[in-house]
């Protein structure tokens, strides 16, 4: 794991393994869509160990002690649609009592521009810890918009969590979110005239669900 500010990158051998494989263009949606969820739990592991606790009361079977257990209201997981929904089982698999709130955008194909169709987040989402994801930030203009939505609606403490990255996403975003913690599976190299990440993985959304 490497930080810089507020941005972490999470290069455990397990993730950089499985990211390998989703680069892939012969990986099959079937394993592209179970590695998406593996990386985003593992991912999860180290964006949430700042998760708050408080001790509550337990009777083993042999005393009762205090220990501790997660604090306060249930953690918002908020995917970016579409690809956002393949790491959301991931999350949920460490954390089962979570919320998930949906936020649709779509990358216009000429001009690269976010634009929002959904957005439904769990309530009161100003008290919760919110993760969103998206398993690309490629220019950062839909994680920007997403984080923008989220702070309307009164989103606090929020991280976002993505597999690969762009130097320009990740810049964009601290920029225009410097409140917000970033965690990257890989840091990639560019990205192409079409703003697609290099070397990447390609569309993420159609890889995950099979289109085209
Ligand atoms: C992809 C990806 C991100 C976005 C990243 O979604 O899942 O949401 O592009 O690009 P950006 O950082 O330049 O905004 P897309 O718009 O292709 O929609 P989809 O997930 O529905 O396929
Ligand atoms: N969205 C994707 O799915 N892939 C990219 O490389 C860039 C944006």
């Amino acid at each position: 794991m490497e930080t810089s500010g507020n941005v972490t990158y999470l290069n455990h051998p397990l993730i950089q393994h499985k990211i390998s494989i989703l680069r892939n263009k012969n990986t099959g949606t079937n394993e592209f869509r179970q590695l998406v969820e593996e990386i985003a739990m593992l991912e999860g592991f180290e964006a949430l160990k700042d998760l708050p606790l408080e001790d509550v009361e337990v009777e083993t079977p042999i005393e009762t002690c205090m220990t501790p257990m997660i604090a306060g209201r249930k953690l918002a997981i908020v995917p970016i649609l579409r690809a956002g929904l393949g790491m959301v089982e991931g999350i949920l698999a460490l954390v089962p009592s979570a919320k998930v709130g949906h936020i649709g955008l779509y990358r216009d194909e000429v001009t690269f521009e976010p634009h929002e169709y959904y957005c439904k987040l769990p309530d009161p989402i100003e008290e919760r810890t919110i993760v969103v994801c998206d398993p690309m930030l490629a220019t950062g203009g839909s994680a920007v918009d997403a984080i923008t939505m989220i702070k309307q609606h009164g989103g606090k403490n929020i991280k976002f969590m993505c597999i690969i990255a762009a130097p320009d996403g990740v810049k964009k975003l601290h920029e225009e979110h410097p409140d917000v913690q970033i965690y990257v599976g890989h840091l990639d190299r560019c990205l192409n005239e079409n703003a697609y990440i290099c070397p990447g993985l390609g569309d993420a959304g159609d890889r995950i669900f099979g289109t085209k």
